[in-house]
């Protein structure tokens, strides 16, 4: 399976490690609810039937979240598609049974809805999104990082809901707003070549082999202990963590490896120096791996 995913990477122009596999079992009659996804999507069936309804007519420009239909839409996702939800929808453009060996194309931002009327094996080969963003983002902070202004701490900004921000610290924002242009005109195409690999670097994936545990500390509200156990026993690395541990939830889920600029982008709420603190920590503790392949 690792060499037909390296190959149709490299023939999508994807990094190798960017794609993954899944296999899919469903034991019993089940419907997968109308939605899109990020992700290109190759599936094959293996064992069963599944019938695939596709409505590609009002598909999503480049979508970067999933969305199901029938649940509420993530903020972020309406900035660039609005509320896309279909209220109701007339025929399907492609209506499917794929069978035992039989394969179909998914593309990233397609409306679709998956029936199995009776237990159902298949394999999906996906291939998650790395946009432009992602490249360009971790560029911008190098030319950024060059001139202390940008470099000082948001005092006034840190921990506080923007209706609260002071006049004065707007003022400040606003003039670094202005300034913004000139300090990025030092970005050149020559230095997406040079780091061509920037936004991969800092790629991450789980380390399928460590686990961790997380234990509240007596006396405590919002204290933790953390054990990341590695398999073989013979190292655990603890720590006390007092944020909120969904970003080490969310790391533990992932199966895909991801950058951090996605991590962002899952906890828009969170501080990023508190992120970057949390993959530091993940990475000490065997959790998460630098994966620059
Ligand atoms: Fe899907």
């Amino acid at each position: 399976m690792r060499s037909w995913l390296y190959a149709l990477g490299n023939h999508l122009g994807i990094p190798k490690c960017f794609g993954y596999c899944s296999l899919i079992a469903v034991a019993d009659e089940f419907t997968t609810p109308l939605h899109l996804d990020t992700n290109e999507n190759f599936t094959i069936q293996i064992t069963g039937t599944k019938r695939w309804k596709i409505w590609h007519d009002i598909t999503i420009k480049n979508p970067m979240h999933n969305c199901i239909a029938s649940r509420p839409v993530q903020e972020e996702f309406r900035l660039y598609a609005g509320d896309p939800r279909p209220m109701s929808l007339g025929q399907p453009d492609l209506d499917v049974e794929l069978r035992p060996g039989s394969g179909l194309y998914v593309p990233r931002g397609v409306w679709h809805e998956v029936e199995a009327s009776q237990s159902s094996l298949s394999l999906n080969i996906a291939f998650p999104t790395h946009t432009w963003i992602d490249v360009v983002i971790p560029i911008i902070r190098r030319a950024l990082i060059r001139h202390s202004l940008w470099r000082e701490n948001a005092y006034g900004m840190l921990h506080s809901r923007s209706s609260h921000v002071s006049s004065s610290v707007m003022d400040q924002l606003e003039a670094m707003f202005d300034r913004l242009p000139e300090d990025l005109s030092t970005i050149k195409s020559e230095n997406f070549r040079r780091s061509q690999s920037c936004g991969l670097v800092g790629l991450l994936q789980r380390n399928p082999f460590t686990s961790f545990s997380i234990f509240p500390l007596e006396g405590k509200v919002s204290e933790y202990r953390v054990e990341f156990v590695h398999p073989n026993m013979s190292k655990v690395f603890e720590t006390i963590v007092s944020s909120d541990i969904a970003v080490l939830n969310w790391v533990m889920e992932q199966e895909r490896p991801f950058t951090i600029s996605e991590l962002n982008r899952q906890f828009p709420n969170y501080e990023r120096s508190e992120i970057s603190r949390i993959v530091d920590l993940a990475i000490r503790g065997g959790l998460l791996l630098a994966n620059s392949d």
